[in-house]
């Protein structure tokens, strides 16, 4: 039977996991996919620690990259996370040695995608990152392989199940931002940096490796609208819920360029507002296929060893694909930023001076940027100064709702206002 030795680097909980895998199933695997797979060697910062499995029959490297060089690997398993670093320096190594690539980073396929493809096919080595992208949902697979012969119109999702988690958390329980998150964190849903969760990052690294394979595009993190959530208070769930809707950070990329990641509100009854938890969903709107959605668990050290090991399967069984779908040479420059034209009906909070005229003076803001109100809720405060104007506005550009605001902030009746949200219908 064909040999396929593989090698990992980073034994966090995802790497220990994969690693269980491989030890535990290599009769199963081998059934599956005609080939001996062998964990052989491993690499992470401390050797001694407890990991709840045995690690002294495999070959130990200090310095992961060593790993790229190691005559008898023909897979290196890369999860160790970072953008650049070891992680950048171990995959340039090992694809330029002609050894596959598995790797979970999104961060890095996101920033350095497009030049690690193109080593990859000088190579002749493969590079596979379907880890990367919502945990255990074959979120790329469906994608490129799947649905290769669609025309797709949009990919869209809950890609990042920290904030989901925040999200409904807030909502379920009344509980404040800060204090779910520190739940999340203990949970392990978090990046060992959750500013990257929190501020929409770590879905943006998702939502550029999916725009790029779903529009032949080169991946282009920077190109990407992004707001995550730290804005979202309690008020604006609750005010939400009245109006009959969720609040959800959304990716969500389109044929026509646009592309961003940012908090929306969702119809309750709609698929993406009952998803709940760390849990992450991507519909795919695509011809002739129509409308597919897949729903499961995005992080966590099950699901994204189920992915790696996965793609690892893959390369032992021969399946071989473009990462991106195509040659790196076919997937087009991307310029300029997301366009402001796009329409789309907002939320709006402003905290206003409780008396005469203020009201009018608000719609003739909005008036005079082309903006008027479809629904409004006014609250009173309890101090009986200040009210809440709580509305949803008509389908507007971002360009048109971005001045209204800027104009609304100078007006001295009005205080605090809300994050702007765009509202899905
Ligand atoms: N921090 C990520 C999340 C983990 O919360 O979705 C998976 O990428």
């Amino acid at each position: 039977m064909k040999q396929c030795n593989v090698a990992i680097a980073g034994l966090g909980v995802v790497g220990a996991q994969t690693a269980q895998l491989l030890l535990n199933n290599q009769s199963s695997y081998a059934t599956k996919t005609g080939a001996n797979i062998t964990l052989k060697a491993v690499s992470a910062r401390s050797k001694g620690k407890d990991r709840g499995f045995d690690i002294s029959s495999l070959h130990w490297c200090d310095n992961p990259v060593d790993l790229a060089t190691m005559d008898d690997i023909d897979i290196v398993v890369e999860v160790m996370g970072g953008s650049d670093g070891p992680a950048l320096a171990l995959t340039k190594a090992a694809l330029s040695a002609g050894k596959h690539v598995v790797t979970a980073n999104k961060a890095m396929i996101a920033l350095h995608g497009m030049e690690l493809a193109k080593l990859a096919e000088d190579n002749n080595a493969q590079l596979c990152f379907e880890s990367s992208v919502a945990g255990g949902i074959p979120a790329l697979k469906i994608l490129r392989e799947g649905l290769a012969a669609n025309d797709i119109q949009a990919v869209s999702g809950i890609l990042n199940g920290t904030c989901n988690y925040i999200l409904s958390t807030m909502e379920q329980t009344g509980r404040a931002f800060n204090d779910v998150l520190s739940e999340a964190q203990a949970l392990g849903y978090a990046e060992a940096d959750p500013t990257f969760d929190v501020d929409g990052i770590d879905a943006a690294h998702k939502l550029a490796i999916l725009q790029s394979i779903a529009f032949a595009v080169q991946p282009n993190f920077d190109n990407l609208s992004i707001t995550g959530i730290r804005a979202i208070t309690d008020m604006d769930i609750s005010y939400a819920a009245e109006l009959g809707y969720r609040i959800r950070l959304i990716g969500r990329a389109t044929a026509a360029g646009d592309a961003g990641v940012a908090p929306m509100l969702l119809p309750m009854g709609s698929a993406l507002a009952s998803v709940t938890g760390p849990t992450n969903a991507v519909n795919y709107e695509a011809t002739p296929v129509q409308t597919i959605s897949a729903m499961g668990p995005g992080a966590g050290a099950g699901p994204t060893a189920s992915a790696v090991v996965a793609d690892i399967m893959d390369i032992a069984s021969g399946r071989n694909t473009y990462p991106f779908g195509r040659a790196a040479k076919d997937l087009a420059s991307q310029s300029g930023n997301t366009s402001t034209a796009a329409q789309s009906s907002y939320y709006l909070r402003l905290r206003v001076t409780d008396e005469k005229g203020v009201l009018a003076d608000v719609t003739d803001v909005l008036n005079a940027c082309d903006m008027s109100i479809e629904t409004l809720i006014q609250k009173q405060l309890e101090d009986g100064k200040d009210a809440d104007l709580v509305m949803i506005l008509h389908e507007a550009s971002s360009e048109n709702l971005v001045n209204a605001c800027d104009k609304l902030k100078t007006m001295s009746v009005v205080g605090d206002m809300s994050l702007p949200m765009a509202v899905q219908k």
